[in-house]
């Protein structure tokens, strides 16, 4: 065994260990690191990791995803301690819309619904009528009543996708994320050239040019989902690098072209084996939210929950 093979071992079982002591379960988003998803007790999206979070009985939620995620499993869990092994891991999508800017929005469109991707602060979705993720954002639209004006934050991409799903005309945010832009439609035409066979399936953060030339526009999960229970062999995948680890770990026999190489979120990198061992030796970084904050969040958030 090589030395790096040696101390890969050790860091896991002292983390299986402390774990245990601490009574914690370790949840994972698809884009984490490959060692990361390996130790979890859960890898999801984040409508599955915030509905893990409601239901666990651990005493603690170690969260290896990035701020947001966090925030939201400690409104959901606010009796249970949610750490997050690098506190500095955010979200540049979520950080595109203020408190001041929506309140300013909410203004100007005072009969307004205002619908907020789970993307955003929690001090945002105590601001919001309903919460919705990339799985099901189409029915918590569909869910609210035609003659409602709609506004829709902060993801423009995912706005302009639900908006056509739905058929409803939404106020759009300006928002976007940074990672997804980063593939573009001449990468998928690209691939398609190399790998003909291949099905397109994309997250619906990437641009309307690259969401119209996918077989299939999904979340996470629902990207790992479909690429299992599909009788194709190769996929070309639109969405952050991370998750080729569980596509590839899961479907060994298949084969996964990433759109383009530079889709990394370099936050949802930020954790480690380590730093996930020093979380659970030094109850680092505690997430907290006002009760307030929490209280108006989390009607919002239930919406989300609740909406399959
Ligand atoms: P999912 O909820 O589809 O996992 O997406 C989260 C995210 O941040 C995508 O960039
Ligand atoms: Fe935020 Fe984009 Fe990173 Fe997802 S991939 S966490 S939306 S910056």
């Amino acid at each position: 065994m090589s030395v790096l093979e040696i101390q890969h071992e050790k860091l896991t079982s002292d983390i299986l260990k402390l774990k245990e002591k601490r009574r914690a379960i370790i949840l994972a988003h698809n884009y984490q690191l490959g060692e990361v998803q390996d130790i979890a007790d859960f890898v999801g999206d984040s409508l599955d990791l915030s509905r893990q979070a409601a239901n666990t009985n651990a005493e603690v939620i170690v969260f290896c995803g990035v701020h947001f995620m966090a925030e939201t499993a400690k409104i959901l869990s606010p009796d249970k301690t949610v750490l997050m092994p690098d506190v500095n891991a955010g979200c540049a999508m979520a950080n595109m819309i203020t408190l001041r800017q929506l309140k300013e929005m909410k203004r100007r469109h005072p009969q307004a619904v205002v619908v907020s991707y789970v993307n955003t602060t929690a001090e945002i979705k105590a601001e919001s009528d309903y919460c919705c993720t990339s799985a099901n954002a189409v029915k918590v639209v569909q869910s609210i009543p035609k003659e409602e004006e709609i506004l829709f934050i902060p993801d423009k991409y995912l706005g302009d996708y639900t908006s056509q799903q739905a058929d409803r005309k939404m106020i759009l945010w300006e928002g976007y994320c940074p990672t997804h832009r980063r593939i573009l439609a001449e990468d998928i035409l690209k691939k398609k050239a190399l790998y003909p066979k291949a099905e397109v399936l994309v997250h619906p953060e990437c641009t309307p040019d690259v969401i119209a030339m996918a077989d299939r526009v999904l979340s996470t999960t629902g990207i790992c989902k479909y690429a299992k229970e599909s009788s194709s062999e190769e996929f070309i995948i639109g969405t952050e690098i991370g998750i080729l680890h569980r596509l590839k770990k899961e479907n060994p026999q298949k084969s996964f072209y990433p759109a383009s190489v530079l889709a990394e979120c370099s936050n949802m990198k930020l954790n480690n084996l380590e730093k996930l061992l020093w979380s659970l030796e030094d109850m680092v970084y505690p997430i907290e939210v006002p009760p307030d904050t929490a209280q108006r969040a989390k009607r919002a958030i239930d919406r989300m929950i609740e909406s399959v």
